[in-house]
């Protein structure tokens, strides 16, 4: 056993530290590639839709059509969600951010799941699929909810068209539905962040699938992950014109503030799911009338590449998906839960996978402190 002062290096937030292993995603940090099962995340995008490529994550290959039909039945997306469910996320969205709304609908539906008591492959994977075919019907949910509006139920079985229908209460055309899907697609897995790790921690317990993604989902609210889309988009509405962002991008710089949508723990080039949304983010900002925050958010690059390019700081996947939900008529507060609408795949494929070979996650900590033994005084005998 190794002595108390002698306990190994510490890798600070885990970085470089290879923790499992994966058949799921490779980040190529260096060259700025992100694959998915062997396949290039923009073949995907150009081919695919977003439940075939949630199929790819979990099951390992492209479904055929039998197995695309029950993938679907499986997800049971008709069924949305219970009028119980509505009114408690549009309580909570009334008190709390999207995000901690989310959060508390999955664990409700943990709570009045039977499954969650269960830990072996099928249930897991039961809950991971009934989990995700509620996702829509819950972010639309809390989209409604943060307007004041109320419930729309959509019979669509389309994850996209679902949630777009029941977000906006009308039928989205198909540029908009085109969007969504790439949205998705690109957000659907990415290593093991910090959502997916957090996810894989509480599955590594055996516990169960919807506890796995209240970690997930509590984890990517942070504004140093999923939470950096909403206030990235903040920081551009506030700049509020290119001839700006010299000036105020360099006054943050200096007072040491993180600029929200750029840098990865990863890539150190520019993130390929950026590439693919500045594209979007452009066109869709040219026709809703949102060009100034493209050309601001444009600027913004220049000024951060010029700076800080040279230390691998590039745009990352939060930088212009706000712009492209703005540009479809979001909230900037329901950004991050429409990650969680892509990456509850993710988290689903790779706490499922890590089960079949399964090993608790437990790392230590180097201790700093006091050594001992102390002498204990009891509480009336101590200084004041
Ligand atoms: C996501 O892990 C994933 O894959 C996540 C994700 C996914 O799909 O799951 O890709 C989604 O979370 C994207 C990241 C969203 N977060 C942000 O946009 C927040 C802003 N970015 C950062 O704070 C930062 O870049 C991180 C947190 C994303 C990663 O940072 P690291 O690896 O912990 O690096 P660091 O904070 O230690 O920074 C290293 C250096 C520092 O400078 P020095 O002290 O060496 O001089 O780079 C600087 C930092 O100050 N730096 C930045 C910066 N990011 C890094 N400086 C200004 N603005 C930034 N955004």
């Amino acid at each position: 056993m190794m002595s108390s002062n002698q306990q190994g290096e510490i890798a600070k937030g885990l970085e470089g530290v290879v923790a499992a292993e994966t058949k799921i995603g490779f980040v190529d940090g260096i060259n700025g590639r992100l694959v998915y099962r062997g396949y290039n995340i923009e073949d995907l995008v150009e081919k695919s839709n977003f439940e075939e490529v949630a199929y790819l994550l979990i099951y390992g290959k492209l479904p055929t059509l039998t197995d695309f039909k029950q993938f679907k039945d499986n997800l049971n997306l008709k069924a949305g969600i219970s009028e119980d469910l509505f009114s408690i996320i549009s309580k909570t969205t009334q008190k709390s951010h999207p995000m901690s709304a989310l959060r508390t609908a999955v664990s409700y539906q943990g709570a009045f799941d039977p499954l969650s008591s269960n830990s072996d492959l099928k249930s897991q994977e039961k809950m991971g699929l009934s989990i995700m075919g509620s996702f829509p019907s819950i972010v639309a949910a809390i989209n409604r909810s943060i307007k004041g509006e109320g419930r729309v139920v959509s019979k669509s079985t389309d994850y996209v068209e679902k949630f777009l229908e029941e977000s906006f209460g009308r039928k989205p055309s198909d540029f908009e539905k085109e969007v969504m899907r790439v949205a998705l697609i690109i957000h659907a897995d990415h290593g093991m962040n910090a959502s997916t790790f957090a996810s894989m921690v509480t599955i590594s317990t055996l516990s169960d699938m919807y506890s796995a993604v209240t970690s997930a989902v509590s984890s990517l609210k942070g504004p140093l992950h999923g939470g950096a889309n909403e206030k990235s988009l903040e920081m551009l509405e506030k700049i509020g014109s290119p001839k700006n962002a010299e000036k105020v991008i360099s006054e943050m710089l200096e007072k040491k503030e993180k600029i929200m949508g750029f840098g990865h723990r990863v890539y150190k080039v520019y993130d390929p799911r950026a590439k693919i949304l500045k594209v979007y983010a452009k066109q869709l900002a040219e026709k809703t009338g949102h060009k100034d925050l493209f050309d601001t958010a444009e600027e913004v690059e220049k000024v951060m590449v010029s700076k800080l390019g040279s230390k691998g700081i590039f745009p990352n996947v939060d930088f212009y998906s706000g712009i492209v939900y703005k540009s479809l008529g979001f909230d900037s507060k329901i950004f991050t839960p429409i990650f969680a609408l892509a990456r509850i795949s993710g988290w689903f494929a790779r706490s499922f996978e890590y089960l079949h070979d399964n090993r608790l996650f437990r790392p230590r900590s180097l201790y700093k402190g006091e050594v001992g033994p102390l002498k204990y005084l009891p509480i009336n005998e101590r200084k004041q």
